[in-house]
């Protein structure tokens, strides 16, 4: 299946390992430009590691919670790759626990990152890539959860 994504931009958020790195991978096999948002500076590692393999990535160490950080790194984005195409937000926080265990500080963690921090990176393509609010009605915002 292609995807037709050559010389698209694409941004994926927990991409310095396991889900987010495959999906940037995958989107690096298909010809897009791919913006790595991590907040492990791993993911810089693994920016020169595809593009030493041809591709074309820019790696950007962020904590999505942190949403003027979020924004700033979004227009980092659309200055050195272009305008956002298509976001995959993986990056996320699993708190395994027993029940008894749960605290609020603890829920407010998993919160923050989940629901707070996914919302700021969309709201960064949204504010600041027209053409991605056109784009993202056609299914081009991808959750994993
Ligand atoms: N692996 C599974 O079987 C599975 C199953 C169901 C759901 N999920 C969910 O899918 C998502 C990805 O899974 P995974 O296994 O690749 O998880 P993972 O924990 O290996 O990777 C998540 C990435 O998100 C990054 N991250 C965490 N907090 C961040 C923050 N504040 N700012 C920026 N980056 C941050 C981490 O550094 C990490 O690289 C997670 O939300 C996970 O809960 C995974």
């Amino acid at each position: 299946m292609s995807l037709a994504l050559t010389d698209r931009v694409c941004v994926v958020t927990g991409s310095a390992k396991r889900i987010g790195l495959g999906i940037a991978e995958m989107y690096c096999r298909e010809g897009a430009a791919v913006g790595l948002i991590d907040i492990d500076p791993q993911v810089m590692e693994q920016s020169v590691r595809l593009n030493t393999a041809g591709y074309n990535t820019k790696a950007f160490v962020t904590n999505i919670t942190n949403q003027p950080a979020v924004f700033e790194c979004f227009q980092e984005i659309e200055n050195s790759l272009g305008p956002v195409y298509a976001l995959a937000n993986v990056a996320g926080y699993l708190d395994q626990q027993k029940v008894e265990d749960v605290t609020p500080e603890r829920i407010d963690k998993v919160m923050q990152i989940n629901v707070n921090g996914t919302v700021y990176c969309i709201q960064g393509a949204f504010e600041k890539h027209a053409h991605f609010k056109k784009w993202a009605y056609n299914q081009l915002l991808i959750q994993i959860r």
